[in-house]
């Protein structure tokens, strides 16, 4: 049988608090105990770019829409460049905390139009899946400000993660696959493992 060399990109998405990176760290180490050669990563990245938009967390009006975006973009090209596309060309198991359907939510709900930020992102390899996890924007709200003990910052106040939840719930790439990110962490643990293992299946026959 040929060595499996097909790397994948699969990614978290969804609203503030829905549980990404809670379920990408339990995703990364089940798969590692299956020796699996995962990578962990997330954007906006610690990076230069990703530095500038995390100071931009508590001003955002410091910048235009359109410089906001090239930040995202600019941050998305470098951890592309720099990451994403050699570990896919080594055949590693990529879980990446947000991507570009997060530039689409977020930017699309700040005022920009969906589909000049998705050209914008032609240059990003397609996803092999995003994981779209949703939960009521409440719920998440309240796990981010309970559980952190902290205000909310611009991305996330809650009229504009409306918006954002909106935009998630429009989206329709045939590489999407929702998730109830309302329940415990065991049980969408187990359905987000399932998903994936189908996914490997699938890589290893194609
Ligand atoms: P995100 O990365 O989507 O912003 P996190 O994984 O950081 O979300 O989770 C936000 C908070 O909610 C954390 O304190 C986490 O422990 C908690 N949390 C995550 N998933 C659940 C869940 N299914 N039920 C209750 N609390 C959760
Ligand atoms: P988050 O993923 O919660 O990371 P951190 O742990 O650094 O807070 O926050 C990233 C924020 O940036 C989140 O509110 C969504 C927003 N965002 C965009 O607006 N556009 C994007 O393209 C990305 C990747 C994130």
């Amino acid at each position: 049988m040929a060595e499996n060399k097909k790397g994948l990109l699969i990614v978290f998405e969804g609203t503030d608090g829905t549980g990404k990176s809670t379920q990408l760290k339990l995703l990364a180490s089940a798969l590692q105990d299956k020796g699996l050669p995962v990578i962990s990563t997330r954007e906006p990245t610690e990076g230069k770019y990703g530095q500038e938009i995390r100071a931009l967390y508590s001003n955002r009006n410091k910048v235009s829409l359109e410089e906001e975006l090239d930040l995202f973009i600019a941050d998305r090209k470098e951890h592309i460049d720099t990451l994403l596309a050699p570990a896919l060309a080594s055949g590693k198991i990529i879980l990446c905390d947000r991507y570009y359907l997060s530039t689409i939510a977020y930017q699309g709900a700040a005022g920009l139009d969906p589909a000049h930020i998705l050209a914008r992102n032609a240059f990003a390899p397609t996803p092999a899946l995003a994981l779209l996890f949703h939960a009521p924007v409440q719920t998440g709200v309240k796990r981010i400000t309970e559980n952190r003990g902290e205000a909310l910052n611009d991305f996330e106040h809650e009229e504009y993660l409306q918006k954002v939840a909106l935009n998630f719930e429009q989206m329709d790439f045939p590489w999407i696959k929702r998730v109830d990110a309302d329940r415990s962490i065991g049980t969408i643990h187990q359905e987000v493992l399932q998903l994936v293992q189908a996914l490997l299946r699938r890589n290893e026959t194609e």
